[in-house]
């Protein structure tokens, strides 16, 4: 049974990872400092899965936490989660969101070549084509230009991981480039669990919809698009989780760096999604339509066809299923996890 180390493994897509992984005859192992999360998650995927995960409380940047982790378990293969991922408040706090966001990636290769790990799934972002490729991405195009300190983050460490395999040839790197992930586990159980006003589309579709906030406001109805609201590549975090097998799976046999999108390769607008939860759920989302939010894109989505040929990963799950799952997280978790 290989061992996969989740650094930042309590957070939404590590815990809908750590179900797949569990439920896929992986051992879990992860580490998390809470600092967007809760230790709760990882109780619920085991009560979900009926198996056994190993949680430590620890930063990633912490060397020594790091380095006993790693002594006391014989990991496999290591998928990196650990960051800070709000876009506007990286505008905010550029330095928190490279000190954290690098140190982490810095940190867990150190500590991995001394203890002889050389697998490294990375959690990227189709923010890192920038604005200057066209639709659909495909991995062989160039990174482009970030339009925020997040994004600048994840193209950081993605070269980051691509030197340190060049100059390491034993150093296996897959790096996922997610594009819109939504929805939760169908269970209810686990989910998305924002602090705050949330930044992202569904989680705040679903306080609007749960009474916790008035109205949804939809940025922008004057792009270049068929109704006039943007278009992304939603996808249900199942299916993402279950990507993040097939690529542990193939990170085992592997050399080198690979990159793989994770998408559906089929946009959605924003009012399609809009009109998709109220349809599903059978309820209104009041919302109004307001300016254009910076740094916004009109449309970005994937050309899923590399992960399909050689991960053998295809999304299953429509957009349905996305609403229905995100509102029953929601309603039976009001207030998330607390
Ligand atoms: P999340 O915030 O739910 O999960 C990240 C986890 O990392 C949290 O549990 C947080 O507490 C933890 N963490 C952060 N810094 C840490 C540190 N120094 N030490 C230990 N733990 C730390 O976010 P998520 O949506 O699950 O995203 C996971 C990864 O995927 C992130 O790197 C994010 O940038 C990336 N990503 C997310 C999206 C998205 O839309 N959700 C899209 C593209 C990429
Ligand atoms: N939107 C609204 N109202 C809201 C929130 C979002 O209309 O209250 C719209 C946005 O304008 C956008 C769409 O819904 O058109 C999706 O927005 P999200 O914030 O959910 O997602 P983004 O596509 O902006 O962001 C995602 C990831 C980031 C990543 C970014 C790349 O969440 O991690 O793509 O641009 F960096």
């Amino acid at each position: 049974m290989a061992a996969v180390f989740l650094a930042g493994g309590a957070g939404y897509i590590g815990s809908h990872t750590a179900v797949e992984l569990l439920n896929a005859g992986f051992e879990v192992i992860a580490a998390d400092n809470f600092s967007n999360s809760s230790p709760e998650s990882i109780r619920r995927v085991e009560q979900i899965t009926g198996k056994s995960a190993v949680l430590y409380e620890a930063d990633i940047r912490d060397r020594k936490a790091m380095t006993e982790i790693f002594r006391k378990h014989k990991i496999d293969a290591v998928i990196h989660f650990a960051g800070m991922k709000a876009v506007g408040e990286s505008v905010q706090k550029p330095v928190e969101y490279y000190r954290n966001n690098l140190d982490t990636t810095l940190t867990l290769l150190e500590v991995m070549r001394e203890e002889g790990c050389s697998k490294i799934i990375f959690s990227s972002s189709a923010t890192v084509y920038g604005a200057e490729n066209p639709v659909p991405y495909t991995e062989t195009m160039p990174r482009g230009i970030c339009s925020n300190p997040y994004g600048w983050t994840k193209a950081m460490t993605e070269q980051i991981l691509e030197d340190a395999a060049k100059a390491d040839p034993s150093l296996s790197v897959i790096l996922l480039r997610y594009f819109n992930p939504i929805g939760a586990h169908s269970s209810g159980m686990i989910g998305e669990d924002p602090q705050g006003i949330p930044n992202n589309l569904m989680p705040y579709i679903t306080q609007v919809a749960v009474g916790k906030r008035e109205q949804l406001t939809i940025f922008g109805n004057d792009y270049p698009t068929p109704d006039g609201t943007c278009l992304r590549d939603y996808i249900h975090v199942v299916d993402l989780a279950k990507g993040h097998v097939c690529a542990a799976n193939y990170i085992l046999g592997m050399q080198g760096v690979e990159i793989f999108n994770l998408g559906t390769g089929r946009p959605y607008s924003v009012t399609e999604i809009v009109d998709a939860f109220e349809r599903v759920n059978g309820i209104k989302v009041p919302h109004v339509y307001g300016d254009r939010r910076a740094g916004d894109l009109a449309e970005f989505y994937a050309n899923a066809e590399k992960a399909r040929e050689i991960l053998h990963w295809e999304t299953t799950l429509t957009l349905e299923d996305m609403c229905r799952d995100s509102w029953n997280w929601q309603k039976q978790n009001p207030n998330g996890y607390r």
